[in-house]
């Protein structure tokens, strides 16, 4: 069995539907992106990782939990190809409908996610995931994590950005992030990230980072924000 297609194990978890916030629905999609810009810079996130990823025109890429689209809308101007990967039919119908308003024509969708997306296509050159690692259990990143080393070409990139601790200060930093959160962006958002804190999985930078180890990334740089937030930027071993 290959490492990428392990999909028959008698104790398969079902990735289709996630814990916490239900991505699946129409409402929840369409406010998705008004939603986030109240907490995050979108447009500017993109910029900068297209930038520190060197995009080049002949290169294939895979946004995994893709959502919306935001990235993968913005990269597909500077690659060949991006492979939109998302376990939400809404999501990816949304994606669709504004790659078209946009004249966006290269990135192709697909239902399926970190545990069941076969990619067929040649060797990625890059693989992109930010907020979506977190729907999954630790033992199922690890399994989602050697996928993705398999999908990827000798040399080639991983970005990973997801809500990951640090040790030191764990219960001060998410207290100082609640509130920070609240004041920036609303009690809605509070109250979705306390749910996100008792019913998803985020977990430990230590663990995070035996986990890329041991599926083959060397982590080239680690970012980490708040104790909070992690961006990992990652080579494929040999
Ligand atoms: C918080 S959104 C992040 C969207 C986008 N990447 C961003 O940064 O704004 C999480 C996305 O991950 C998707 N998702 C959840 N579990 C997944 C899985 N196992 N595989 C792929 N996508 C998944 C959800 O449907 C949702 O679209």
């Amino acid at each position: 069995m290959s490492k990428q297609d392990d999909r028959t194990l008698a104790y398969q978890y079902d990735e289709m539907i996630p814990p916490g916030k239900d991505f699946r629905s129409r409402e929840v999609v369409e406010a998705y992106d008004a939603y986030h810009r109240r907490f995050r810079d979108i447009e500017q996130e993109n910029a900068t990782l297209i930038s520190a990823l060197g995009l080049q025109p002949t290169q294939t890429i895979a946004d995994f939990g893709c959502g919306t689209g935001a990235f993968a809308l913005q990269a597909a101007r500077c690659c060949a190809r991006v492979h939109a990967v998302d376990v939400s039919r809404a999501m990816l119908d949304y994606l669709e409908w504004k790659a078209g308003a946009e004249g966006v024509t290269r990135v192709t969708c697909h239902h399926g996610g970190f545990l069941t997306y076969v990619h067929e296509d040649s060797p990625l050159d890059v693989i992109v995931s930010s907020m979506a690692l977190h729907h999954l259990p630790d033992f199922w990143k690890q399994k989602a994590l050697l996928r993705l080393n398999a999908m990827l070409r000798p040399g080639g990139k991983l970005f990973l950005a997801d809500v990951v601790f640090s040790e030191n200060n764990c219960e001060e930093n998410i207290a100082g992030w609640i509130r920070e959160m609240k004041a920036r962006a609303g009690a809605d958002v509070e109250a979705d990230l306390k749910s996100h804190l008792c019913t998803e999985f985020s977990t430990f930078a230590w663990i995070m980072e035996g986990l890329l180890a041991r599926a083959g990334f060397r982590i080239d740089k680690a970012e980490h924000t708040k104790g909070v937030l992690a961006k990992y930027y990652c080579t494929k071993m040999a």
